[in-house]
């Protein structure tokens, strides 16, 4: 039998696809280390309120609800959405692939934004499609630029709103007239990841357009301020007609059961988010400004991470991220972004925050 080559058995447009490699996770087996690589929350979540886990469990010899009504009702009730208009996945990670799959095909195109999630070439080069990139404007996701890139093959646009990784927003007014351009047959999807972050009035995570636009998806995460990385969960939010199409074609249990269960609790849990909230606050501003002293070159972030740029002539970012992580603090090196001179940093505890600013000025005199 001749040999299989698996190069020429698989779909042409996977053939390039590099694996997504997440922020670098520190050794399980060696303590302390500081991770500030993957935009996590710095909080583990309050164990103590979900003492319900142990009936749960009993029940994990059965399937758990595939369609998630209990986790559905409280993200509406949180959010003050209509259950019949969410789905909710495997991570937001899963909601995302769901829409490559149900709105590209072989051929069609995809924008993303230059310097954007990494996930999203992935997923639609994955459906078969080509990936087209709207250049940023000063790291900023730039709206003219994503619909200078329209054209008859557009089935899907991609923004992370805020943007990871560079933490820009679009705010609402300029959201809307870039809406009203964009023709109702392509899908624009707004990745609210970092939403519930932001504060700032005349910004909208979407979901208050979503009746009046179509082609509109909200996608969200449980990972970020929520603190549920580990347990994987998400959800979207459209028009009934375009959940509906999504969730014939989601995994038939896509959800676990523990996932479904403290999701459902950790919405109603004001006092964490609060805390969260309270906690990213006060370092989203300070930590720039700190940074900025250092002699970095740092923009606002709206998110749980800040960008920084290294410049290179006075200073190796590679010798800076050793530094680091010899302290044993891990940051995202920004390289696998093109972003060369870049490292981004999470927001962290107090006491991280500390270590990593007290690490990081000792870093630049050595
Ligand atoms: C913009 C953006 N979207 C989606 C995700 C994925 O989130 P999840 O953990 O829900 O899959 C991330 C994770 O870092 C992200 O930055």
């Amino acid at each position: 039998m001749a040999k299989l080559k698996i190069e020429n058995i698989v779909k042409p447009s996977i053939k390039g696809i590099a694996k997504y490699v997440p922020g670098e996770s520190p050794d399980k087996n060696s303590s302390k280390f500081i991770k500030l690589s993957s935009n996590e929350s710095p909080f583990e979540v309050p164990v103590k309120n979900f003492s319900s886990i142990n009936k749960i469990l009993k029940n994990s010899h059965l399937y758990p609800d595939g369609d998630c009504l209990l986790l559905k009702k409280s993200i509406g009730q949180r959010f003050k959405l209509k259950s019949n208009q969410i789905i909710c996945g495997n991570g937001s990670d899963d909601i995302l692939s769901i829409i490559c799959q149900a709105f590209s095909r072989e051929g069609s195109e995809v924008i993303c934004s230059e310097y954007g999630f990494i996930y999203y070439p992935i997923i639609a080069k994955a459906a078969g499609c080509k990936v087209v990139t709207a250049r940023t404007e000063q790291l900023s996701v730039s709206c003219k630029n994503i619909l200078m890139k329209i054209n008859k093959k557009t089935k899907i646009i991609f923004i992370a709103n805020p943007n990871n990784p560079t933490g820009s927003i679009i705010f609402k007014k300029e959201l809307i007239k870039f809406l009203d351009k964009v023709p109702s047959t392509i899908i624009v999807v707004l990745d609210g990841a970092y939403s519930e972050f932001i504060k700032d009035k005349s910004y909208t995570d979407g979901v208050d357009l979503v009746n009046k636009y179509k082609n509109l998806i909200i996608t969200r995460t449980f990972s970020k301020i929520f603190g549920l990385a580990g347990l994987r969960l998400g959800w979207g939010y459209s028009n009934k007609e375009i959940i509906n199409l999504m969730e014939r074609i989601r995994g038939p249990f896509n959800v676990n059961l523990i996932a479904q269960h403290i999701g459902s609790l950790i919405l109603k849990d004001n006092e964490f988010l609060k805390k969260s909230i309270d906690h990213n606050e006060k370092w989203r501003k300070y930590l720039p400004q700190k940074l900025n002293e250092l002699g970095f070159k740092v923009k606002t972030s709206y998110t749980n991470f800040v960008l920084v740029e290294v410049d290179k002539k006075k200073h190796s970012k590679e010798k800076i991220l050793n530094i680091l992580k010899k302290n044993k603090i891990i940051v995202r090196d920004m390289k696998s972004y093109n972003l060369q001179n870049f490292f981004r940093v999470s927001i962290g505890r107090d006491s991280h925050m500390k270590k990593f600013l007290k690490v990081l000025k000792s870093s630049l005199d050595k």
